[in-house]
């Protein structure tokens, strides 16, 4: 889709985040929190669209889209496994529950699924490293997971689609 036609088909929506916003630029991760929900992802041409509207540098818009794990500039699939891969996760098997989510349903780290259901992430810390290894799923928290736990978690939530 050329940029003209896609700012036409898409700019109304926007327009109404940044209404709801106040215009204001302060209000800047919330408005991209709203275009994340709306979009599933941070389209390119919708952070170029609020830079323009915000009068705020684009490079600004990016620091915040890269800073926050929240927001994505790719799309994403309809469910989010985030995978800990800090220094406690890592040692109680971080690694090897990536591995089997990765053989499991055929994704790789910061990619989606072939039919877009289901998108695979890393992260160097969640916060919670007692409770390692932990896995985010949909923004759920499960600590302690185990491979076989975390296979019934995310296989729950695909057969959900399917009815
Ligand atoms: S290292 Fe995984 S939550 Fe901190």
């Amino acid at each position: 889709m050329r940029e003209k036609e896609y700012l036409f088909n898409n700019a109304n929506k926007i327009d109404e985040i940044l209404v709801k916003h106040g215009m204001n630029r302060s209000r800047i991760v919330a408005i991209m929190q709203d275009i994340q929900n709306e979009f599933g992802y941070l389209p390119e041409k919708n952070l170029k669209y609020i830079s323009m509207k915000l009068q705020t540098p684009l490079s600004q818009i990016y620091s915040i889209a890269t800073f926050y794990r929240a927001f994505s500039l790719k799309p994403r699939g309809k469910h989010l496994v985030t995978v800990c891969l800090g220094t406690a996760c890592h040692v109680r098997g971080g690694a090897r529950i990536v591995e089997s989510i990765q053989k499991m349903f055929d994704v790789k780290p910061g990619e989606k699924t072939k039919d877009g259901l289901l998108s695979l992430e890393t992260v160097n810390c969640l916060g919670a490293c007692a409770l390692g290894p932990v896995v985010v799923v949909d923004g759920k928290y499960h600590g302690h997971i185990t491979i076989s736990r975390l296979e019934r978690i995310v296989k729950g939530i695909l057969n959900e689609n399917k009815k």
